[in-house]
C-alpha cells in the first residue's frame, strides 16, 4: 500500500511535526511527510524539516488568499494526500478549506468543543475543569471546529498553572495525533453526517474520577 502523503502547516515550535517526523521515520506506518510549510521564515519546525530531509517552504502571509493559494500549488506538486495543521496559527482562506474538506485536518490543546481559539490551557483553568486535553479533528471554517476524529483526557492537577498544563497536554498530543493520522491512512475514517465513524473503534473502559484518591476508591468504580 502507497504511503498517505502529509503536507504539514506550522507556525512555530513544530513539536507536533516532530512527532509526526518519528512516526514516519517507521517503515511501517501507514502516512509519510513531503512538505512542510510555515508562514513565518523564522519557525523553529522548519529546522525540524531540513534536519528530516523535507522540503520545508516559508511563504509569507501579508494576504490570506495569496499565502493559501501558493500553499496548494506547493502541495498538489508534492501531491499531497492530507494537510496536518501543527501549530499552524492564521485563519486559512474559506475557499481553501472547502477544497481540503475532509483531508485537512488539525489539533488542538482542549476537549472540544471546549475553549476553541486562543489560550484554551489559561481558559480550562480558568473556568476550573478537572479535565482538559487534546482534539484532532477535520478542518472546517470556524476556527477548531468541525468532526472530531480522537481526543486524549488530561486531568488537571492541584496547582497546575497554564505551563504546566501545556507540557502535560503537549506531550499527549505527540501520540494522539500520530495515531489520528494512522487511522485516516488505514483508510478507517470517514465523515458522515458530520461525525466522524472509525472502523474497529475501541474505546477504553475506565472511567476516572476527578479529585481521586482514596475517597473515590470508596465509592468502588
Ligand atoms: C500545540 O499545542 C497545538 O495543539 C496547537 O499549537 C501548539 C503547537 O505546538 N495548535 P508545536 O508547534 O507543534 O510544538
Amino acid at each position: 500500500m502507497p504511503r498517505l502523503r502529509l503536507g504539514v502547516l506550522i507556525s512555530g515550535r513544530g513539536s507536533n511535526l516532530q512527532a509526526l517526523v518519528e512516526a514516519s521515520a517507521d517503515p511501517a506506518y501507514p502516512a509519510e511527510i513531503v512538505s512542510v510549510i510555515s508562514d513565518r521564515a523564522e519557525a523553529a519546525g522548519l529546522a525540524i524539516a531540513a534536519a528530516a530531509g523535507i522540503t520545508g517552504v516559508a511563504i509569507r502571509h501579508d494576504d490570506r488568499q495569496a499565502f493559501a493559494a501558493e500553499a496548494d500549488v506547493l502541495l498538489r506538486e508534492q501531491r499531497a494526500d492530507l494537510v496536518c495543521l501543527a501549530g499552524f496559527m492564521r485563519v486559512l482562506d474559506t475557499a481553501f478549506v472547502e477544497a481540503w474538506r475532509d483531508r485537512m485536518v488539525n489539533i488542538h490543546p482542549s476537549l472540544l468543543p471546549a475553549f476553541p481559539g486562543l489560550h484554551p490551557h489559561r481558559r480550562a483553568l480558568a473556568a476550573g475543569v478537572r479535565f482538559s486535553g487534546c482534539t484532532v479533528h477535520f478542518v472546517r471554517t470556524e476556527v477548531d471546529a468541525g468532526p472530531i476524529i480522537a481526543q486524549a483526557v488530561v486531568p488537571i492537577q492541584p496547582g497546575d498553572d497554564e505551563e504546566s498544563l501545556a507540557a502535560r497536554i503537549l506531550a499527549v498530543e505527540h501520540r494522539l495525533y500520530p495515531l489520528a493520522v494512522r487511522l485516516i491512512a488505514e483508510g478507517r475514517v470517514r465523515v458522515t453526517t458530520g461525525m466522524v465513524e472509525i472502523d474497529g473503534w475501541q474505546a477504553p473502559t475506565i472511567t476516572v474520577l476527578n479529585p481521586g484518591g482514596p475517597l473515590a476508591a470508596t465509592l468502588g468504580l
